[in-house]
């Protein structure tokens, strides 16, 4: 790792300015076939325990030192990352892109699949079995659930899920999860606040279940229409995970809460257009929402967001979803190099 890290690890050319730095026990030097996530898929946040967890925050930490110190590094070199992505995307799609180039990757981005030969009706299995004969990895978002599953199933080289339809959205629960971290410190006894699109919101399905890891409290408010799904309502009751369900956010709930994790009302979800206007703008934070919040509480989004947060709340420094889209670059950084055995 010394040639990425030019002005740590070696004697010589460590600047006098900074103090020497231990060497990280996160970013080792070249490959790792040894690595435990080398060569591995990313599908479902269920692949990931406790330890694994501090794993990936303490390899996406060093991504941040990186990035903040020295911009653009080699670790992945030479490697090549296909992006295929076959619903919109902004974050997610940008900041793989982000995280590849500033490993000093390449990527091959397949961002409109109708200018690919998925218009003339090739199958995933085929699309990825293609891409892989090109990329070193594939990072896949997909309409339907168990997509990228299947995608797995099929490549030899390692498939990132960047969002299966309303299954899961494992790298965003993990950013999520960093973003806590990295803000708050703990995770121990927090009680975090869910609200909006409990039903359809992958990202919502995926944050729960890395939650139960932990010693928290959960709160979910949804209209009955939008409710969690039972299933990850019978996954916490059997965790013995303390999970309390509403239809309001009341100033008491707000009170208690150290994490408000807010999520769009998603139109392209709902089936019938009746069943979204009964629900869309249900719920819409304002500062006066924040009046009886925590000084520390810190509110969260997955974003893209369609006014369910005021833009007053923006620069109130509780606002942490801003900075949690930066959070994700460098976590997709820590994943990249881990499958890629560099981590
Ligand atoms: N949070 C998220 O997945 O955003 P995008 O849809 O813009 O990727």
């Amino acid at each position: 790792m010394t040639d990425h890290y030019p002005d740590k690890e070696n004697g010589t050319k460590t600047r006098s300015s900074q103090p020497p730095r231990k060497k990280s026990p996160h970013v080792p030097f070249g490959d790792m076939r040894t690595a435990p996530w080398y060569g591995k898929d990313i599908i479902s946040v269920r692949q990931f325990t406790s330890a694994d967890l501090d794993y990936v925050f303490g390899v996406a930490h060093e991504m941040r030192e990186m990035v903040e110190r020295v911009g653009t590094f080699d670790l992945l070199k030479g490697k090549i990352l296909a992006s295929l992505f076959y619903e919109p995307s902004t974050r997610t799609s940008a900041s793989f892109t982000a995280a590849m180039e500033r490993l000093g990757g390449s990527v091959i981005p397949i961002n409109e699949v109708t200018y690919s030969s998925v218009a003339k009706g090739e199958s995933l299995p085929d699309t990825v079995r293609t891409l892989e004969c090109y990329a070193d990895v594939i990072v896949l978002r997909h309409k339907e659930v168990g997509s990228a599953a299947q995608a797995a199933k099929y490549a030899k080289k390692p498939v990132i899920n960047a969002g299966d339809g309303t299954g899961e959205h494992p790298t965003q629960a993990l950013l999520d999860l960093f973003t806590i971290r990295e803000e708050l410190e703990i995770f121990e006894g927090i009680t975090v606040t869910m609200i909006g699109d409990l039903r359809y919101g992958r990202t919502v399905h995926s944050l729960a279940r890395l939650l139960k890891l932990f010693n928290v409290r959960l709160n979910f408010v949804a209209p009955e229409l939008l409710r969690l799904p039972l299933g990850i309502v019978q996954e916490l009751a059997e965790n013995g995970t303390p999970a309390n369900y509403y239809e309001a956010l009341s100033p008491e709930l707000i009170a208690r809460t150290d994490v408000l994790y807010v999520t769009r009302v998603q139109k392209e979800r709902f089936e019938n257009p009746e069943d979204y206007d009964k629900v869309k703008g249900s719920y819409v934070i304002t500062p006066e929402t924040l009046k009886q919040a925590k000084d520390k509480m810190i509110v969260m989004h997955p974003l893209p967001r369609v006014g369910e947060i005021s833009m007053e709340v923006d620069d109130d420094p509780r606002a942490a979803y801003f900075r949690q889209m930066e959070y994700g670059l460098y976590v997709r950084m820590a994943l990249l190099a881990m499958v890629l055995g560099k981590a």
